[in-house]
């Protein structure tokens, strides 16, 4: 049984707080009594989201992995010590594989996944260094990193790594006993710029950025392993885990799921996010500006 923790008072560090699922995160959190710090490469929209909750916000590229243990000094020197890192910030280009330029594949893998390495290691050291018993990484994986996505591998690959090293971490920090966690969340499909072109697959709805926003909320409240958004999805891939694999194949094919993203690549309403991913750094190639 998981033990509960207060919100209120807490510092709570979240990156690619600017928008999306980000932002919402930090509404939820705040309106808890949590102090919010808010990263983004966008520094105009962290700042605007930490003025409306009362919270603190930094300009920063968390790609920028040998400047990260600088940022988090620097964070616990002008904010107090972190409580809570959660790593939200990514991206989702979509590519048919053979089209994905080189640089994109190295940006989703460093923002994706090194960032949340080298966070999660800075931020664990830490907290067992000066014996937090309460210290918390939340990492905000995806649904796709539990079950395939077509149009999506390497973004697949990246959060199927992240979930992994999550749960990996969690059993080993359990083993120490010494109080700090890690916890996976993985949202499914989101209404927010970077699902734009998705429509709804096998009945399911995309969800609003504030119901992920609750379900951080609630595991930051109570830390677990796991946390799907909606919560039928962990039943879902456990169903799905059980079936032979040629069932698993026709049930996707059947249901539209390989077909979703392929169909958002194609769709033109997509460019503007296409192009912010883009440019998030290290800075992906557009397929469309740079052919490989
Ligand atoms: N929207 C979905 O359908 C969905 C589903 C499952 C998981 N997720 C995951 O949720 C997280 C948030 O997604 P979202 O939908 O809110 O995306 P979003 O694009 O709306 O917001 C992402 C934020 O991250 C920031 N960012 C990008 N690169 C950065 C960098 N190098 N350093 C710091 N900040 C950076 C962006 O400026 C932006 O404010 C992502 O990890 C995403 O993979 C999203």
């Amino acid at each position: 049984m998981a033990r509960e923790r207060a919100v209120s008072g807490r510092l709570v560090v979240l990156t690619g707080g600017g928008r999306g699922i980000g932002a919402a995160t930090a509404r939820a959190l705040a309106a808890e009594g949590a102090r919010m710090v808010l990263l983004d490469l966008d520094a105009d929209a962290a700042a605007a989201v930490a003025a409306e909750v009362d919270g603190a916000s930094y300009g920063c590229d968390v790609t920028d992995l040998e400047g990260l243990p600088g940022v988090i000094d620097r964070i616990e020197t002008e904010q107090g010590r972190i409580d809570v890192w959660i790593n939200n910030a990514g991206i989702m280009p979509l590519n048919r594989i053979e089209d994905e330029p080189a640089a994109t594949t190295r940006a989703i893998v460093e923002l994706n996944l090194m960032a949340v390495l080298v966070s999660t290691k800075e931020l664990v050291r830490r907290f067992k260094g000066r014996g937090q018993r309460d210290g918390h990484v939340v990492n905000i994986s995806s649904a796709a990193g539990r079950s395939p996505v077509a149009g999506a591998a390497t973004y697949s690959a990246s959060k199927a790594a992240v979930s992994m090293f999550s749960n990996a971490l969690h059993f080993e920090l359990r083993a120490d006993e010494a109080g700090v966690d890690v916890s996976a969340v993985h949202p499914g499909m989101v209404s927010t710029e970077l699902a734009t072109g998705f429509t709804k697959t096998g009945g399911i709805s995309p969800a609003t950025p504030e119901q992920v926003a609750d379900a951080v909320l609630s595991v930051v409240r109570k830390p677990r392993m796991n946390v799907y958004v909606p919560a039928i999805i962990d039943t879902t891939l456990r169903v799905g885990g059980l079936m032979p694999s040629r069932l698993g194949e026709w049930t996707m094919r059947a249901s539209g799921g390989d077909k979703v993203a392929l169909a958002a690549l194609a769709d033109p309403a997509r460019a503007a996010y296409e192009q912010r991913a883009a440019h998030s750094a290290p800075a992906a190639e557009h397929p469309e500006e740079n052919p490989a």
